[in-house]
């Protein structure tokens, strides 16, 4: 049987792998800025935001502190459900630190904007978002983001961290999928 690569399910590429390092370096180079003499707390949403988490972390030049959070707003489909779930939370108190949550994508905000409420509630001293990517036309609720890689335009991507039914999130770049994989 042929070998079936990642690459023959991906219509066309949005962002190459080298677009995306140049560009996670240039927000690591601002965030090493902005967050100097900090009590500095970056938080990684799991999964989707993993690549792009460790790729940004290893280019941040000062003293740091890094936490995980798994939360729910997607089944399987492609529609935010409007609500947001913690399946795991912060080991550490962010009372008083600045906290800067990572995520992979903000599509219609609704995640983002819940996690920011329930984040508020712990009283960091700053809370901000950095964004790898940013579908504007698609906002239903507004998020202020601080940092945001790439806008881009109203299509389902995967790789770089991105999935589609769980697939796709070991793809180096960022691409659209064949329509004949949605279909199936
Ligand atoms: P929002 O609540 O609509 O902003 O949804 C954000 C979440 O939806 C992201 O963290 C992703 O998990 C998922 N998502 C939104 N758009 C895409 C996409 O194009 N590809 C893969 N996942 C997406
Ligand atoms: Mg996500």
């Amino acid at each position: 049987m042929a070998r079936h690569y990642v690459e023959q399910d991906i219509d066309s590429i949005l962002l190459s792998g080298e677009q995306i390092e140049k560009r996670v370096k240039e927000l690591a180079a601002q965030i090493s800025i902005d967050y100097e003499g900090k009590d500095f707390v970056a938080i990684c949403i799991l999964r989707g935001c993993v690549m792009f988490f460790a790729d940004l972390m290893r280019h941040v030049t000062i003293p740091m502190a890094i936490e995980f959070m798994s939360i729910s707003s997607y089944g399987s489909g492609s529609e935010s459900s409007g609500s947001v779930k913690i399946k795991y939370d912060l080991e550490e108190d962010i009372r008083g630190k600045d906290v800067l949550i990572v995520e992979d994508i903000i599509d219609t905000g609704i995640t983002l904007s819940n996690l920011t409420e329930l984040l508020s509630a712990r009283h960091p001293a700053s809370l901000e978002v950095c964004c790898l990517l940013n579908k504007q036309d698609r906002r239903k609720v507004e998020v202020p983001i601080k940092y945001t890689g790439f806008d881009i335009p109203d299509e389902f991507v995967v790789g770089y961290g991105l999935d589609y039914d769980s697939k796709y999130r070991n793809y180096c770049g960022i691409g659209v999928l064949k329509r004949e994989i949605y279909s199936d």
